[in-house]
């Protein structure tokens, strides 16, 4: 059987995970604050926040970006439904624009910014950056949900760089793992402190920041927060697979390269722009009978998967009509993702590129 995604566990990664639970303290302390400054240097970013999920980073990076009731955010209705549930949450409004045909990614031609956009989300389809650079032309803050995309460049610069705040998730089919957990990156001191304290309760206990001539035990809550906090076990497992990213990232480059070299022709694939070093994390094909191959290649224990049915179709946007994103519509009817994830083998690529000639035609 042949999932479309897998986790990546190693020796190292067990140890990892078994010296930390000997440790003092198995949450705050060590252990985050060094998965913190390796991710951030890993990503270009000055300031790493880590949470306990890519749907907890995004509700962070909205709320630092002050996101919330009479504000509306912008987003593509091809995505995961937290890049957009996490702006409801906040008691904002989602505006869904349309997807480029050729990248799958939201369109910057497509995002208009009114008086009420605070947030523009655009999300790195499939692990190749969205045109971040345009959508910082455009002026509200841009929250680059970047689940898809860790290890990633954009002219040079890698993903967590690029936008004034940077999501990733660490869920076990992402290129790397914590079990589950997410961060929030950005280079904007305030922006952090905020996702920081939207993380932990709103909790303060920096002196600097209490009235003057408080106690030493003295906290405040001086903003809404939640426990999004992710423990020293997830982040010395964090730690051990950030050390491997690139040869993750690598090979699954290999694949997906004898992916294209063998179904070109066959299916229609995703364009990648120029100026772009992907880091994938999908391999997703076009085809007009989509739901006919997806249980074709479940006969054959291949087992795809779609991503994504389009947001602004779901019951909970109901208010929402997906014939005015009919590019991103057309596209979530076509599309099958197929098995991508380092340890597949080139004999297994071989066989799920077999079957898919078999039976794409
Ligand atoms: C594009 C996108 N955004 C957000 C999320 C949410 O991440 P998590 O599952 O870590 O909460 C995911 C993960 O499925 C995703 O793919």
């Amino acid at each position: 059987m042949l999932p479309y995604g897998r986790q990546t566990i190693e020796d190292d990664d067990v140890a990892a995970v078994s010296a930390a639970m000997r440790a003092e303290l198995l949450t705050t302390g060590p252990e985050i604050d060094a998965f913190e400054a390796e991710l951030a240097t890993a990503s270009g970013a000055r300031h790493a926040i880590v949470v306990s999920s890519g749907t907890a980073a995004l509700h962070c990076a909205y709320a630092a970006a002050g996101l919330g009731p009479g504000d509306e955010l912008v987003t593509t209705p091809l995505t995961f439904s937290a890049t957009a549930n996490m702006a409801l949450a906040l008691g904002a409004s989602v505006r869904f624009a349309d997807i480029d045909d050729g990248d799958l990614c939201l369109d910057p031609a497509r995002v208009s910014a009114g008086a009420k956009t605070k947030v523009i989300a655009p999300v790195d389809y499939a692990g190749q950056p969205a045109k971040i650079d345009a959508f910082m032309r455009i002026g509200p803050c841009v929250v680059e949900d970047a689940s898809h995309s860790i290890g990633a460049r954009l002219s040079g610069k890698p993903v967590g760089s690029l936008a004034h705040l940077t999501t990733f998730s660490f869920h076990p089919v992402k290129t790397i793992t914590t079990g589950e957990g997410g961060a929030v990156l950005t280079n904007d001191a305030t922006l952090a402190q905020r996702a920081r304290d939207f993380r932990n309760h709103g909790l303060v206990r920096d002196p600097a920041r209490l009235p003057a001539g408080s106690p030493k035990h003295a906290y405040e809550i001086q903003s809404l927060g939640f426990n999004y906090r992710l423990t020293a076990l997830q982040c010395a497992l964090g730690r051990c697979q950030l050390k491997k990213l690139p040869r993750f990232v690598a090979r699954r480059a290999q694949i997906v390269a004898r992916y294209r070299a063998a179904l070109d022709g066959v299916v229609r694939m995703q364009t990648v722009r120029e100026g772009v070093d992907p880091a994938w994390h999908l391999f997703v094909v076009r085809v007009r009978d989509r739901d006919r191959l997806f249980a074709a290649l479940a006969g054959e224990e291949i087992f795809a998967q779609v991503h994504y049915p389009p947001v602004n179709a779901m019951p909970l946007y109901r208010a929402h009509d997906p014939r005015q994103t009919p590019i991103a519509t057309r596209a979530a009817s076509e599309l099958l993702s197929l098995p991508l994830f380092p340890s597949l083998t080139d004999a297994d690529v071989d066989r799920v590129i077999a079957a898919v000639k078999k039976h794409a035609a």
